[in-house]
């Protein structure tokens, strides 16, 4: 683990995912929340949390406006299934507004920077608001979904976040080792993998995969120089950081309150 606090007794790098989520949700208790899109990592977490505190656990995902049909379908189970009130935390509308206005509702197809533009709208903003009144968070990452995820830690502080902890209790965990959890533990599940969908997100920005193609081909298919990254947990590459930056300035312009008129 890196960036230890003395605060805190950390579970052992090698500890089980659902020792770490234990540790979790006792040291933060209702500081900590769950961040979930549906797919069938942060329904496997949410399972053990279930588990764990018969139901009472914070669960929170960003209804970026543009999700499938099937994700608002697994939302309304999950919630029957475990008795949990699943937060859906919005975009700001005000910076929503401004974004359609200038760009049109498909701005994502147009470049890399306009596409991390709608993401950071629609969740990265969303997802800094959430967090700001939590401890800690809860994801359901795995290092070996791309190379820029293999180093993901168990527990790390999140400098992004103000510092706040960010789990992600199955970091070591297969893809194998997740649909074996959801097949013994009956873990409701996400429409499309069934449709040839093995990572999902928003609708416009997914597709199914051909035999053979990595699992997360189908995001952003259509970019050629994009890090198939939305920015909650990793930031735009440097290239793109330029274009992106004057871009959210044009949307936000209180972000540079000299320049408004
Ligand atoms: S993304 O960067 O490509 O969108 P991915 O879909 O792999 O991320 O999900 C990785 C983790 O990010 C999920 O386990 C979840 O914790 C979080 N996440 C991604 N999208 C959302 C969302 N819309 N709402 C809540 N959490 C999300
Ligand atoms: Fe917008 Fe697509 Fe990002 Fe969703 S995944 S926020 S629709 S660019």
């Amino acid at each position: 683990m890196t960036n230890l606090r003395p605060k805190f007794t950390w579970p052992a790098p090698n500890a089980s995912a659902e020792d770490v989520l234990r540790w979790g949700i006792g040291e933060f208790g209702e500081g900590l929340a769950i961040c979930t899109s549906f797919q069938a990592t942060g329904t496997v977490v949410l399972d053990m949390a279930a588990c764990m505190t018969a139901g009472n656990v914070k669960v929170f995902s960003l209804d970026t406006g543009r999700l499938h049909a099937e994700t608002y379908e697994l939302i309304d189970k999950i919630r029957g299934r475990y008795g949990i009130a699943v937060e859906l935390v919005a975009p700001d509308s005000a910076e929503l507004t401004s974004m359609l206005t200038m760009h049109g509702p498909n701005l994502m197809y147009n470049s890399v920077s306009k596409r991390k533009l709608c993401c950071e709208i629609r969740k990265v903003r969303s997802l800094k608001r959430k967090l700001a009144s939590l401890d800690a968070w809860v994801t359901g990452l795995r290092r070996n979904q791309s190379n820029a995820r293999e180093r993901i830690e168990k527990v790390a502080i999140d400098e992004e976040h103000g510092g706040i902890v960010k789990l992600a209790p199955l970091a070591d965990w297969s893809a194998e080792q997740v649909f074996d959890y959801i097949a013994r533990n009956d873990v409701p599940q996400h429409g499309l993998y069934a449709r040839g969908y093995p990572s999902i997100g928003c609708a416009p920005c997914t597709r199914a995969i051909e035999p053979g193609e990595h699992p997360r081909a189908g995001r952003w298919w259509w970019e050629e120089n994009g890090d198939g990254e939305c920015g909650m947990h990793f930031s735009p590459r440097g290239d793109v950081r330029r274009d992106f930056d004057v871009l959210l300035d044009e949307v936000l312009p209180l972000r540079r309150p000299y320049l408004v008129k």
